[in-house]
């Protein structure tokens, strides 16, 4: 990989990629090593998570690091007005990489341009999610046994769903075909549909969630209405209960079929839905803490010593 940095899914090539899964891999086998002794890893969530900062932070502590960092920005000098330039700045006397979480979009890049330590993003805004998109395609290349020609359901809020538009670019490099489903107010934007258009990636656009195009599915990603990201409360509320996941409407989809989530979920998987051996997003959540292992020693230059 070229830049130290993982700001953007594109940054990393179809080589990246299968590196880093296969790194992944490794970490599930023996997670415990100590790769980081004497690293400290600096965790700068502007926004709320669960997840993500957990399973990152965990991936340091087992990787022998340090983690520093807060998770509420309100407690920071950022609440004084102390600029997002200057706290990265004074972030980096202290730490040999950043992992950061922001509001706005482009904040991580940002953040990579006026540092010399390297930066992951882990979520910007309603931009990007690079890492959610390794854990996500590690886990499909796990349940799926392959990572190319499958069909991806997308569902739900696609057009603030960061985690969406990074599973777009990330799988551009395994022929996928995707259907996007999403009421009207919620479409795939249309940067995202050019980009498919240009990389001659196949989908279709669906308002309604059938079990039809269910049954015609391998990889089934939901996500939840972000309630965090409409300025316009009635549009929310509209929209908020649109599609719910049951149990009945897998009665007659494909063996293989792996129904994904970012999480948190709010209501769009109904709990029975947890009973199917084709429910993978808990599992799909530890993953997470394989990747983010490979993640990081990708960034820091010791990847060769996995
Ligand atoms: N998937 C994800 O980003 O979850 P958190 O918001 O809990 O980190």
């Amino acid at each position: 990989m070229e830049n130290k940095s993982i700001v953007s899914i594109e940054q990393c090539s179809r080589e990246d990629i299968l590196r880093i899964l296969r790194h992944a891999a490794r970490f599930e086998e023996r997670p415990n090593r100590r790769l980081l002794e004497g690293k400290v890893a600096a965790t700068l969530f502007f926004e709320p998570s669960t997840r993500t900062r957990l399973s990152f932070e965990t991936a340091v502590n087992r990787l022998g690091g340090q983690v520093i960092g807060f998770q509420d920005a309100s407690t920071t000098s950022s609440s004084k007005g102390e600029t997002l330039k200057d706290t990265i700045r004074m972030v980096s006397n202290y730490a040999d990489l950043i992992i950061i979480r922001h509001y706005l979009e482009g904040a991580a890049r940002y953040a990579s341009e006026v540092t010399h330590i390297p930066v992951i993003n882990a979520g910007d805004g309603a931009n990007q999610h690079p890492s959610q998109t390794l854990l996500d395609l590690y886990s499909i290349q796990k349940t799926q046994g392959k990572l190319t020609d499958l069909v991806i359901t997308i569902v739900g809020d696609l057009k603030y769903g960061r985690t969406v538009h990074s599973l777009i670019a990330g799988s551009s490099h395994f022929r996928p075909t995707f259907r996007f489903v999403a009421p009207e107010e919620l479409k795939m934007p249309d940067e995202q549909k050019h980009y498919c258009d240009k990389q001659n990636i196949p989908y279709t656009e669906h308002t309604e969630f059938t079990e039809e195009i269910i049954n015609q599915t391998d990889i089934l990603y939901m996500t939840r209405v972000q309630r965090e990201r409409f300025t316009d409360t009635e549009e929310y509320e509209r929209v908020k209960n649109v599609y719910i996941l049951k149990k009945d409407m897998l009665r007659h989809s494909r063996d293989k079929l792996c129904i994904l989530h970012p999480l948190p979920r709010v209501n769009e998987i109904a709990y029975d839905v947890d009973e199917s051996p084709k429910a993978y997003f808990i599992q799909q959540a530890r993953n997470g803490l394989f990747t983010r292992q490979a993640i990081i020693c990708e960034v820091l230059g010791i990847n060769h010593l996995i």
